[in-house]
């Protein structure tokens, strides 16, 4: 037998079976993954909630985080803002595809990323680019206590056409690289102190209660607009490692840094994750 014969008769457990048959991939594709940088701390920084107001929002930020540099090892992940809504409206005026939408809006969660970065960079901090979060996140983690990068997945011209606005955005994009890299936690920042009932800054502000602990099924029932991405709430749901993100408001210092040592201050949201 030549050496091409035994490589097409490579035994594998999935060879004979179509990959689309839970019940036949589940005994070799069921375990959990492991986890690859279980010390790593992913923090989400909202881009229209705190990147876009300047100075009064984002230094105070950049100071809580200089100061959690000796305690935590940081993905700092940043959001879009304004910037994309604008350009969301002049791309569907001129009815741009939502796969040519995507790269566009994800660049200005790029540009609000490497302006954190520069404000972090006396700490050894710099921007990384998806490539290498994807490749290199092991030694720029090993090298610096943080780093910065885009929150936005990079599902760019292959973004799901379901609807005109990217479906994954920011939220999930930060969510889906926390729990890939089997990630310590995930916390949001945004700039009101946590889930509620309804927008606490919409009409019906005065009747919304906030959600201090809830679950991804609880928020599935609810009608309105949440503070992130609906996507989010379908990939927490399928979520392999992270069994809770908790959203935190940005404006008030010290709750960041409380929700990194373990504290409930802000909403917790339970995922689909099971300890095991
Ligand atoms: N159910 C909700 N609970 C909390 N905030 C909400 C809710 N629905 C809408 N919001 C609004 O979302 C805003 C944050 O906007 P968002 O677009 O998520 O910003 P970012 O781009 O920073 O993620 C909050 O200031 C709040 O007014
Ligand atoms: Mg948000």
């Amino acid at each position: 037998m030549t050496d091409t014969d035994q490589i097409k008769h490579v035994a594998s457990p999935l060879a004979r079976q179509t990959l689309l048959d839970d019940d036949l991939t589940r005994p070799v594709a069921g375990g959990r993954p492991i986890r690859l940088l279980p010390w790593v701390q992913v923090v989400k920084i909202g881009g229209r909630s705190i990147m876009d107001r300047g100075h009064e929002a984002i230094l105070p930020l950049v100071d809580e985080l200089r100061t959690l540099l000796p305690e935590h090892r940081l993905l700092i992940l940043t959001g879009a803002g304004v910037r994309a809504r604008h350009l969301y409206s002049v791309g569907l005026d001129l009815g741009l595809p939502v796969g040519s939408l995507a790269p566009l809006a994800a660049n200005e969660a790029g540009q609000n990323g490497h302006m954190l970065a520069y404000l972090l960079a006396p700490e050894g901090v710099s921007y990384i680019e998806h490539p290498t979060i994807a490749n290199q996140l092991a030694i720029h983690l090993t090298a610096a206590r943080a780093v910065v990068g885009s929150a936005f997945p990079p599902y760019h011209h292959h973004e799901f056409p379901i609807s005109r606005i990217p479906l994954h955005r920011a939220d999930a994009g930060a969510f889906l690289l926390a729990d890939a890299l089997g990630a310590a936690g995930l916390t949001i920042v945004e700039d009101v102190d946590g889930v509620y009932t309804s927008d606490p800054h919409g009409a019906e502000g005065k009747q919304a209660q906030l959600l201090r602990e809830t679950s991804v099924a609880e928020l599935a029932k609810l009608q309105g607009t949440l503070p992130f991405d609906r996507a989010l709430l379908d990939v927490m749901a399928n979520a392999r490692h992270i069994e809770r993100v908790q959203l935190v408001n940005g404006l008030v210092r010290g709750r960041l840094t409380a929700a990194l040592r373990g504290q409930h201050v802000g909403s917790i949201i339970h995922t689909g994750a099971r300890p095991i």
